[in-house]
């Protein structure tokens, strides 16, 4: 049996991580659930967000597999999400994005990996109050963390049979922080030259994507950018119900989906437990469960060609209706 940290969030956490722990349960992988919480709950009883005991556990498991945690607006303390990535040096965040079945979309074939550096840049929170009518953040930009994403992205591309990686800047103005992000880039590139490599402007980036998203393939971006572009892109497949994530590091990797806690719709059993879903799929290949993971994706992807979908996607099953329709599927592919 193995031992992986459940972190089950706050708003619709709780609902998606039910939904997933019960498919992954029905796959027949055995895991021991480590079950850890964090967020504005925690801090009234143990005067926290992100208690050590929960960097042990994943340090102690390696993997861990979360739902969104509450970060509050413009005040209150630091995001659990950032704290936790820069604890255990999760530097890399992948987002894959790609068209699901029967999910209709302004465009097909889309299907973009974004690669996020995810230990520094404005997301550090590295601020400061100069005076009642001023503040300050600072951009911070290393050569070492830079390279070290620049060549996941370039050893992602190469390993997944990606033709192209596409650095996303704003180096013409910020010319120190971004430009150095841009030339570590540019030096890695120089190591795999089976991949093409192109150059491009945020504000363009995004632009394009929204017209021709077909023209990208490996999009590598700072943390803020790459935050921003993915939520974009994961308007182009759908919507965040179904974007998942993957924060990776040397010695851990904790799976969760891009959306937040999305409190307009906690507790109403609405929730979309897809993007959750798809990043436990990761999480089941990154353990070696390749066979379970296949058999999830089959049964997700019959589910949503059966025309059985949330709300978001423009259904009318509910969160709970959605996953028994999974579990149903799964038990029919067990027994073929
Ligand atoms: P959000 O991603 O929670 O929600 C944005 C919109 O997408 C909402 O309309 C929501 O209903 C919808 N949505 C999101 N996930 C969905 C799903 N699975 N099924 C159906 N609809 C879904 O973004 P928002 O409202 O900006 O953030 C809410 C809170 O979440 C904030 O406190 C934020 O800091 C936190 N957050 C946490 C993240 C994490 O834990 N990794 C990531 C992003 C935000």
């Amino acid at each position: 049996m193995r031992n992986i940290t459940l972190i089950k969030g706050d708003g619709i956490g709780p609902e998606i991580t039910e939904s997933v722990v019960k498919i992954i349960e029905a796959s027949g992988v055995d895991i021991n659930w480590d079950i850890q919480t964090a967020g504005a709950d925690v801090i009234e009883k143990e005067g926290v967000p992100l208690p050590q005991r929960v960097i042990d556990s994943v340090k102690a498991n390696k993997v861990a597999l979360k739902s969104p945690v509450t970060t509050p607006i413009g005040k209150g303390f630091r995001s659990v999400n950032v704290q936790l990535r820069k604890e255990l040096d999760l530097y890399a965040n992948l987002r894959p994005c790609y068209n699901l079945p029967n999910v209709k979309t302004r465009y097909d074939n889309v299907d973009i990996v974004v690669v996020r550096e995810n230990t520094e840049d404005l997301y550090a929170g590295i601020e400061r109050q100069v005076d009642e009518n001023t503040a300050e953040s600072i951009k911070r930009i290393t050569r070492n963390a830079s390279e070290r994403i620049a060549k996941f992205a370039f050893d992602y591309a190469v390993n997944n049979n990606r033709k192209e990686v596409c650095v996303v800047t704003k180096a013409n103005i910020c010319k120190l922080s971004d430009g150095l992000f841009l030339e570590c880039a540019r030096d890695i590139a120089k190591n795999y030259p089976q991949i093409r490599f192109r150059e491009i402007l945020v504000d363009n980036c995004c632009m394009q994507l929204v017209q021709n998203p077909n023209q990208f393939d490996v999009l590598l971006l700072p943390n803020l950018y790459g935050d921003i572009v993915s939520d974009l892109c994961a308007g182009l497949v759908g919507g965040l119900g179904i974007a998942q994530g993957a924060n990776i590091g040397k010695d851990y990797a904790v799976f969760e989906p891009v959306h937040g806690s999305a409190p307009d719709i906690a507790g109403q059993d609405k929730a979309n437990p897809t993007a959750m879903l798809m990043s436990a799929i990761e999480m089941l290949k990154y353990i070696g469960e390749f066979d379970a993971a296949n058999r999830i994706k089959i049964a997700l992807f019959e589910t949503l060609n059966s025309d059985i979908k949330t709300s978001d996607l423009g259904g009318t099953a509910k969160c709970t209706e959605f996953t028994d329709a999974i579990i149903s599927r799964l038990k029919i592919l067990a027994v073929k």
